[in-house]
């Protein structure tokens, strides 16, 4: 059964991604995040194709064995891994709850990795991983220090993983948006005043976002950061030195 998978489908980009996703050839969707009352309301306002609701908290070992068991069940020919399940949080670590910040190692890192790392054995010639990564990943950026390195992280994993599937032709790509007005932003305490960075930088549109990166992955391309003010900071990133740049970058 040819399928495509999408994490953190129950909100923001996640939603655009499964609206977008459903234009290919695929007999099925699964979505998957924590909230089952809004996969279900999102798959009943736009499901177009078959949708498989799986309701779950990617970061618990107990559940990726599940993942691992419906694949296994449903004898999956995944064509699409949208891992784009996240979230961020604003302050000092200083500051911060150690918990809270390890849970957003645990999602951001780990569970994109126990996901993706399950998935490899499902998946075939022409299949694409997209992984939601962050412009936060050609900076790091002070005031979200560990958001920053989890999605350098995820970049990193990104262009490594690509490297290794090439001979079996799968390709992998990561998404670098700047801000979205999605539930990221409350999730992460970030309101108008707590960051003159937030309040200042371009929006990204989560719909454009997500039909670009599709596009992108099925080009074979590595990266795609949508908003040619994007593209640009990408390519500053790379020439000037990250002390002069953290400054900037700070959120
Ligand atoms: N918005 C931005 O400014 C921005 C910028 C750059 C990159 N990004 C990245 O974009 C991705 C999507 O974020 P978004 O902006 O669409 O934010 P969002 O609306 O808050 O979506 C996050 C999604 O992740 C799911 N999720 C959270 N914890 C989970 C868990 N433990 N297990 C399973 N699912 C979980 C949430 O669903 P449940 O709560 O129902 O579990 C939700 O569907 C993230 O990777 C984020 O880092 C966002």
């Amino acid at each position: 059964m040819k399928i495509a998978i999408v994490t953190g489908a129950s909100s923001g980009i996640g939603v655009e991604f499964y609206k977008e996703i459903q234009k290919e050839p695929l007999d099925e969707v699964w979505i998957i995040a924590r909230r089952e009352e809004r996969l279900k309301d999102i798959s009943e306002k736009f499901g177009v194709l078959p949708t498989k609701i799986i309701p779950m908290d990617i970061t618990l070992q107990e559940n990726v064995k599940e993942y691992i068991r419906l694949l296994k069940e449903n004898d999956a020919d995944i064509r699409f891994l949208i891992n784009n399940a996240g979230f961020g949080v604003i302050g000092e670590l200083a500051d911060a709850d150690f918990i809270q910040q390890g849970a957003m190692c645990d999602l951001n890192v780990r569970a994109m990795t126990q996901l993706t790392t399950a998935s490899l054995g499902f998946m075939n010639k022409g299949a694409c991983i997209i992984n939601t990564c962050s412009i936060s990943s050609f900076v790091p950026n002070a005031r979200m220090t560990v958001y920053s390195a989890s999605k350098a992280f995820v970049m990193s994993f990104t262009k490594s993983l690509r490297y290794e599937l090439k001979k079996r032709k799968i390709n992998v790509t990561a998404l670098c948006p700047g801000p979205m007005d999605t539930e990221f932003l409350a999730v992460a305490g970030i309101k108008k005043g707590v960051s003159k960075t937030f309040d200042k930088l371009p929006r990204c549109n989560p719909r454009k976002s997500a039909i670009g990166a599709i596009k992108a992955a099925k080009k074979g391309r590595c990266v795609y950061t949508p908003k040619l003010f994007y593209k640009f900071y990408r390519v500053i990133a790379k020439i000037l030195p990250c002390p002069w740049l953290l400054g900037a970058a700070k959120t």
